[in-house]
């Protein structure tokens, strides 16, 4: 299939070449999808975008209007896509709906035990030539609780890791998975994960109901000094309140690897350009404060994956054999 790839990167290229093998005719932009770019996929089959892209009613209708007919993501979550739009000009939308777990359980863990041991800093005193360590305690986690929200793959896998410190998990969500009770994890509401943990993880996907889910109100349910972390999606954080509670001391640790406004900013080279987003700015001055940019499935393995389910995908539609555990439908969504 002639397919449009957006917000490409050079290893998004590399990946996908390799696991296409030349079967489909894959045209690729460095360019987001967004009102402004669906021209560029006049004359193609399907587009294949990533999390930043805009996937909005009105892009959608243009792309309804260009003939495309097929959407794959590169990506598992589909919060960015109007499936309402997808659905009324029956666009078929494919995500990977698992890659590796395993890598963003492990980021999230890169940047617990970051923040708790303060290696960001030891690292950058080191090769300062300053071997003072001076304001570097950290704490154990052996012992300490860590709650988790949302225990799907993602959060699962980070449950298993983390009991493997020696931590107490706690976790909420609707769906208790059993297989973690069984190893000792205890499922209690979202306001009590919020009141006991010392350690914040979450794993739930952005929708309506999970917009802000920290915020003024629930930061005020935490420990004073909780870390708090976010591989998920930016908007489950109240940025504004974060950077409050950080101030004041009450938020010790926040670790985030997605940002509110993060379509402005994430997986560009900003460093020679005034960066106009006074919150990031605020939060990069933190010294307990630590940001990747979208960097937790980055990778080998991951990239593997998501490049094979894609052409997966391309291949599935044209043969009329849709694995329908991949395709986002209207009721996911309502
Ligand atoms: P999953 O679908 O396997 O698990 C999500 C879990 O969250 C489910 O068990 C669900 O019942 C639960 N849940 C839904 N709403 C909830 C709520 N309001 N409160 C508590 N739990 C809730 O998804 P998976 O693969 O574990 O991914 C989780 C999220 O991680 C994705 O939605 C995506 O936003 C994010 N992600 C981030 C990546 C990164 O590079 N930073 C890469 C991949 C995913």
């Amino acid at each position: 299939m002639k397919t449009a790839v957006f917000s490409t990167k050079v290893y998004d290229k590399d990946y996908l070449e390799k696991a296409n093998a030349g079967r489909h005719e894959l045209v690729f932009f460095e360019s987001t999808l967004r009102p402004s770019s669906v021209r560029l996929a006049e004359g193609f089959d399907a587009v294949c975008a990533f999390v930043n892209d805009n996937l909005s009613a009105e892009v959608i209708e243009g792309l309804a209007r260009l003939g495309i007919k097929l959407i794959v993501l590169r990506c598992a979550g589909f919060n960015h896509v109007d499936i309402e739009a997808t659905s009324k000009y029956d666009i078929m939308v494919l995500r990977v709906p698992a890659y590796s777990p395993h890598a963003v359980a492990e980021h999230a863990v890169a940047l617990i035990t970051t923040l708790a041991r303060k290696t960001h800093k030891a690292y950058n005193r080191v090769r300062d030539g300053n071997f003072s360590l001076e304001r570097l305690i950290g704490y154990d986690l052996f012992g300490k609780t860590v709650g988790i929200i949302g225990t799907g793959r993602i959060g699962a896998a980070l449950a298993n890791i983390m009991m493997g410190f020696g931590c107490n998990i706690i976790a909420f969500d609707r769906y208790p998975n059993k297989e973690l009770i069984g190893k000792g994890v205890k499922y209690m509401t979202q306001d009590e994960v919020f009141a006991q943990a010392d350690i914040i993880s979450l794993h739930c996907p952005l929708t309506p109901e999970s917009h802000h889910m920290i915020n003024r109100e629930t930061l005020n349910q935490m420990k004073r000094g909780v870390m708090l972390i976010n591989t998920s999606r930016g908007k489950l954080i109240d940025t504004e309140a974060a950077i409050e509670f950080l101030k004041d001391g009450h938020l010790g640790y926040l670790g985030i690897d997605v940002y509110e406004q993060e379509e402005k900013i994430f997986f560009k080279d900003l460093s020679e350009v005034v960066i106009r987003d006074d919150k990031i700015s605020r939060l990069m001055n933190f010294p307990n404060v630590l940001i990747t940019a979208h960097q937790a499935f980055l990778t080998d393995t991951a990239l593997t994956q998501i490049a094979l389910t894609t052409i997966e995908n391309l291949n599935n539609y044209e043969n009329e054999t849709i694995e329908q555990a991949n395709v986002v439908s209207l009721e996911m969504v309502r």
